[in-house]
């Protein structure tokens, strides 16, 4: 289910206050028992019964009666929350369609001094388990891992983000609340999805900001096709979530995986003959 501008409208002022306070007590209850929830919002039963019918319908909170009736935030109610804090203070004026859907995150297009993006970290939304193998920044001890995970996931990416930008083409960050990043919309299209009539040229320059991504003490990660946009001033890097300081122990191994990734990419669609091994020692210069 995606977050619609008029969702977020219609949500009752009392809503809104159940929302914060099950992400409050989520810091102590994986679930959040109803008769603490009530205490701590200060409603009655049945008014908390009420909102709290209205958030299940519109998919922004759960809840299970094993082993106590409980009720916790979803990805969406978590959304929900950021969008309010960056619209307060005015980072966003206007939500707009989603954008682009991910393994583990949606992004949504929205407006603020101009067009945004707004990326919605989702860490753990298939399996937390799978996750938690993969990503080795979820160590921290959470009720709540997802919560904690996609947070942590969005602070990495607008830190990256902030290290590259200018100098690397990246999209420029503009601010972070909870999960969700909003960075400059980038009007263009995904490498994989276009035919370029030029490939050395796109293939040199992704690999010119990769060398100028390790010289700002970034390596991507997860570079691939899928994370290189192409607008009007050529290629962007985008998806930064899982980068890497150059000093980390297996930094050379993930540098190489990443030349190695978008070289064959090249030669497979379009024929290059190129050396990963002969990239990766001209991107480490
Ligand atoms: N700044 C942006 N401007 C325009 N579109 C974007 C922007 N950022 C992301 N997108 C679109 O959204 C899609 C998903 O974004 P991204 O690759 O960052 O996340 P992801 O693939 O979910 O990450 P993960 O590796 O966790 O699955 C992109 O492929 C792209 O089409
Ligand atoms: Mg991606």
């Amino acid at each position: 289910m995606a977050i619609s501008a008029e969702t977020i409208r219609q949500l009752h002022p009392y809503e809104k206050r159940i929302l914060q306070t099950l992400e409050h007590l989520m810091r102590t209850h994986s679930w959040v028992p109803l008769d603490l929830l009530r205490r701590s919002v200060g409603f009655s039963e049945a008014e908390t019964r009420y909102r709290l019918g209205s958030l299940l319908e519109k998919g922004m909170v759960r809840y299970d009666v094993v082993p106590y009736e409980g009720y916790c935030l979803t990805f969406l109610g978590y959304d929900t929350l950021a969008l309010l804090s960056l619209s307060r203070k005015g980072t966003i004026t206007a939500l707009g369609p989603l954008v682009g859907e991910g393994k583990e995150s949606v992004v949504y297009e929205a407006l603020a001094i101009g067009r945004v993006a707004l990326k919605c970290h989702h860490v753990g939304q298939r399996s937390f388990q799978s996750v938690r193998s993969s990503r080795d920044y979820i160590g921290e001890k959470s009720h709540c891992p997802w919560i904690f995970a996609s947070r942590t996931s969005a602070e990495r990416e607008f830190e990256a983000l902030t290290r590259l930008s200018p100098r690397v083409r990246v999209p420029f960050p503009i601010g972070r609340n909870r999960n969700v990043v909003v960075m400059e919309y980038i009007d263009g299209r995904n490498l994989h999805r276009v035919t370029v009539p030029d490939p050395g040229d796109v293939l040199a320059d992704v690999l010119d900001q990769v060398a100028r991504a390790l010289a700002a003490g970034v390596i991507h990660a997860d570079l691939s096709e899928f994370n290189v946009m192409l607008d009007a001033g050529g290629v962007v890097l985008i998806d930064w979530p899982q980068w890497i300081p150059p000093d980390h122990p297996n930094a050379d191994q993930i540098l190489a995986h990443d030349v190695e990734t978008i070289v064959r990419y090249f030669t497979r669609k379009y024929g290059i003959r190129a050396d990963p091994r002969e990239e990766l020692a001209w991107v480490r210069g």
